[in-house]
């Protein structure tokens, strides 16, 4: 497996599976050491507050059981700094490195797993990760493909926020549709006012009882559905961005689309543009005498020309598939016998990701702004070595 590691200076590499540390349950062993996820943060500046209470306060948008909403899997997803910061809790530049260890990973449910492993699982990883890993590829609980993975990637934001706060950038996400039902849009200071106010992070307070009573009704029939969460990042500066391969549009669509279950991206108006004629997409430049900066009067373009920040708020929209693992009848294969089944998987499953993807794309947003800036300020500091005033016409 290479796609391990995320970002080019400003880096995440994870590992951690869903059940493998049932597999080491050596009672020599401290319990936190059996199995979990970990992530190692490359690019940390010296001199930043690192405390496990401040990566904890993201971890814990995440972690399951949080609601009526989300899988009954117990993870306490607590975490554990192991490297990289020393006294006063202030990093030394040393790769800070991380472990949230599983504790929901009883025998019981390893046994379900086994008892399924030569089954696909409709709609899930299985039968990819069987054709890449053959016999060894692991079967408890989706191994890597499970959403406990997204854990370390949001510990390594946890990080990347305490740079971006200081440097005045926010990134907020929130549920903006679910199974069809629609919020209405917001502005960034209405979402950031309304966000926090409801089981979903949805902003717009009404609809969000409307889309809570289908995903009680959808999780009733024992079913599951999809969603779109809407990122947004604000203060981010012109200039971040690097063409051609990875523009920062490029850089986004990477970080978001590699999460499990992540069908889509849009980027401002996203796929409305392409009903729009240009006189109607084109958002309009001006200049701003009280910041002595061209802004533009819209932004369709959700803040990104040419796969470059243009200083305007960056927004996109990220659409998540229905949650696979259903408690229903299934048809499907069991692939030593090639013959066809019918099955009911037992589940411990999220009836919609979205509950629980919103801080997810918030870390992935951070991990990449984070990169992209680390990128054009060392290619400017060089740009400025060469000619000090490249920036004027
Ligand atoms: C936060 C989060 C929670 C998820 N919860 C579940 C779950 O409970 N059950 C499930 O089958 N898939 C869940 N998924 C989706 C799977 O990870 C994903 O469908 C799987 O890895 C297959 O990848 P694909 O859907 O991108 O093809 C979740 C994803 C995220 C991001």
């Amino acid at each position: 497996m290479f796609g391990n590691t995320f970002g080019r200076m400003f880096r995440i590499t994870t590992c951690g599976e869903s059940y493998s540390g049932g597999f080491r349950k050596d009672p020599a062993m401290p319990r936190e050491l059996y199995g979990g996820q970990m992530v190692i943060v490359d690019g940390v500046p010296p001199g930043l507050k690192i405390t496990a209470e401040i990566i904890q306060e993201e971890l814990d948008k995440r972690k399951p059981g949080n609601s009526r909403l989300s899988t009954p899997r117990k993870e306490a997803d607590r975490v554990f700094i192991y490297s990289g910061v020393m006294e006063d809790n202030l990093s030394t530049g040393a790769p800070i490195g991380m472990i949230i260890p599983s504790s929901d990973i009883e025998d019981v449910h390893i046994q379900q797993h086994k008892e399924n492993r030569n089954l696909v699982r409709p709609g899930q990883a299985s039968y990819t990760y069987y054709k890449k890993y053959g016999r060894y590829y692991d079967w408890a609980g989706a191994g890597r493909a499970s959403a406990r993975e997204t854990a370390a990637r949001v510990a390594g934001g946890a990080v990347a926020k305490q740079i971006l706060d200081r440097l005045g950038i926010d990134v907020i996400a929130y549920i903006v549709e679910s199974h069809g039902i629609k919020a209405a849009p917001v502005t960034y200071e209405t979402a950031k006012a309304n966000y926090r106010k409801n089981e979903l992070n949805c902003p717009d307070l009404e609809k969000a009882k409307e889309m809570i009573d289908d995903l009680m009704m959808v999780k009733a029939a024992k079913d599951s559905c999809g969603g779109v969460v809407e990122v947004i990042a604000a203060g981010v500066p012109a200039g971040l961005g690097e063409p051609v391969f990875d523009k920062l549009s490029a850089m986004i669509a990477h970080a978001m689309i590699s999460i499990g279950g992540v069908k889509g991206i849009e980027f401002g108006d996203g796929f409305k543009l392409a009903a729009m004629t240009g006189s109607e997409s084109n958002d309009t430049p001006y200049y701003d005498k009280e910041t002595g900066r061209i802004r533009f009067r819209t932004n369709r373009a959700g803040g990104l020309l040419g796969g470059i920040s243009n200083g305007e708020e960056i927004r996109v929209r990220v659409a998540a598939k229905p949650t696979s693992t259903i408690l229903q009848q299934q048809t499907t294969v069991d692939i030593a016998k090639g013959t066809s089944v019918e099955h009911v998987f037992a589940s411990r499953s999220d009836p919609t990701i979205c509950t629980r993807l919103y801080p997810v794309c918030e870390a992935m947003m951070r991990i990449t702004l984070l990169d992209a800036i680390y990128m054009a300020e060392g290619y400017k500091k060089i740009a400025s070595v060469i000619d000090p005033n490249w920036e004027q016409l």
